[in-house]
């Protein structure tokens, strides 16, 4: 459907002897345009574009050889490309599996450009990206997209088809873009139930670099994802998913010895640096990468992307949902770590922004998630979010009281969630809108068994749904508005999206209104 093959065959028909001229220009059998194409971390003056040739997309080395391929790109003002205004030639290398990352600058701020690639005879759909304002301008107004979590096996990314549709200016990605694990046909859904797979996924469970390579390939084989990224920007931060589940640092879950896991982890992050848009400065080196990045829109917003994997401490109290323990307030946990700490808090201290924003993984509020009250005798926390992780997280909530222009954006949790987080003194600091997933989980439905008595039982929380979608961010000078976009079913294709709910915070508050 997105091969440019077809289009050229059709096209040709009517020329006298162009066929044969343009079948001699393609060297290729199959369309090695066939993960599409990407933008990522828009600045004022330019964003990366991606893109990575791969004709047989699950096979090994996605069928290339294992050659560097010379790649043309062209960046132009108009869909057309009759005005180019950059164009040039990079290497799709083996050692980056056949990936392009080219980093555009000079660009003029706050304007969409289309961009394309070629190679061998073939050429790539057509991708759109904005700039970004100048960070001395005072824009009246953002809206951006978020969205994350998006297993294959588990619904159809109808989602992003109608995200595609919005007019964004880019989209935060939370994270867990692939899932590592083996996508069965069959398996017990969180309560015991039987959920039986939307679709096929391919692979045992993702260890080395081919594996992960190849899971990236399936996912972005999918026409709807490739819709969405040809259609805005995107930043890309990672979760636990991308290497294994709710791993931090070099500490697997599993149980490998850390210098095994480590091995795994750098396996793992280079695939997600050469299969994503993002900057060359994220690179992996010796197995790790420096991902926590500021952007700036005018000054009407600075967004802080973080990396609450890579430095984090190890869970406490043995993972999962659990009570609370001792080491919930260990004095010494880290879920930023110290030098990413400092950097937010210096990016806190200076801005001059309307907005701060947290973009971010996982849950900042701390939520008791007894769905009985006969389910256990005290709180229940999930022990990967911020919540099992007191110290640094009061050290957090202190730095952003006062602030009063905080929104914290979080994914992980497959379901939607709006409240607002309050300091150990229980006073109201920021707002936390949590988006759901784009397929994670599944079809789902309004409100799982129990959420209502997690709502009666945490007067924080505002809003919870368990649909699948995504979220958009009106940002006003005075009034930031999230919307909670659900569609009806990603089981099969073709689910209707509606907009669930809009909550809002004023400039200068930290109460939630629903609008
Ligand atoms: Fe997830």
């Amino acid at each position: 459907m997105l091969s440019r093959r077809h289009f050229i065959a059709g096209a040709t028909a009517s020329l006298v002897a162009a066929p044969a001229i343009l079948r001699a220009q393609s060297i290729w059998r199959d369309y090695p345009f066939s993960l599409g194409v990407a933008a990522g971390d828009p600045a004022a003056d330019g964003f990366v574009i991606w893109t990575r040739l791969a004709p047989r997309p699950l096979d090994p080395h996605g069928g290339m050889a294992m050659a560097p391929m010379p790649v043309k790109w062209q960046v132009a003002t108009e869909p057309r490309f009759d005005t180019v205004v950059r164009e040039g030639e990079a290497l799709a290398r083996p050692e980056l599996g056949h990936s392009v990352h080219v980093e555009l600058e000079g660009l003029e701020p706050d304007r969409p450009y289309w961009y394309r690639f070629e190679a061998g005879g073939e050429r790539s759909i057509n991708g759109q990206a904005r700039t970004l304002p100048r960070t001395g301008a005072a824009p009246e107004a953002l809206r951006f997209g978020v969205a994350g979590c998006q297993n294959y096996e588990a619904g159809f990314y109808t989602a992003y088809r109608h995200l595609a549709e919005e007019e964004l200016a880019f989209v935060y990605h939370y994270g867990d873009y692939i899932y590592e694990y083996r996508g069965d046909a069959i398996r017990p859904g969180w309560s015991g139930d039987l959920i039986v797979a939307a679709r096929q996924g391919v692979g045992q469970d993702a260890f080395d670099l081919a594996d992960y390579r190849q899971r990236y390939a399936l996912y972005k084989s999918d026409p709807d994802l490739q819709r969405a990224h040809a259609a805005f920007a995107f930043f890309h931060t990672f979760d636990d998913h991308e290497v294994t589940n709710n791993w931090v640092q070099d500490i697997d879950p599993d149980g490998a010895p850390p210098e095994l896991f480590r091995t795994r982890r750098a396996m793992a992050l280079q695939a997600w640096y050469e299969n994503l848009p993002v900057r060359r400065t994220m690179m992996p080196r010796f197995g790790a990468t420096s991902a926590h990045r500021q952007v700036r829109y005018g000054d009407l917003a600075e967004i802080d992307l973080l990396d609450t994997r890579q430095y984090r401490s190890d869970q406490p109290c043995g993972d999962g949902f659990r009570p609370v323990c001792a080491e919930v307030t260990s004095a010494d946990a880290q879920v930023l770590g110290a030098e990413q700490e400092a950097w937010l808090a210096r990016n806190l201290s200076r801005s001059q922004a309307r907005w701060n924003c947290l973009a971010q993984q996982v849950m900042m509020m701390s939520v008791d998630r007894r769905r009985t009250p006969d389910e256990a005798p005290e709180k229940l926390l999930n022990l990967d979010t911020w919540a099992a992780y007191e110290v640094p997280r009061q050290r957090l909530l202190a730095r952003l009281r006062g602030l009063d222009n905080v929104v914290v954006l979080t994914g992980d949790e497959h379901q939607n969630w709006a409240g607002e987080l309050h300091d150990d003194r229980d006073r109201r600091v920021a707002v936390e809108f949590v988006a759901t997933s784009i397929s994670s989980g599944g079809d789902g439905s309004d409100l799982r068994p129990g959420s209502d008595h997690i709502l009666a039982a945490n007067p924080q929380l505002k809003f919870l749904n368990d649909q699948r979608g995504y979220l958009t961010c009106d940002v006003g000078r005075d009034e930031w508005r999230t919307n909670f976009m659900v569609v009806d079913r990603v089981s099969t294709p073709g689910g209707a999206l509606s907009k669930r709910a809009t909550w809002a915070v004023a400039r200068g508050e930290t109460t939630l209104r629903q609008a």
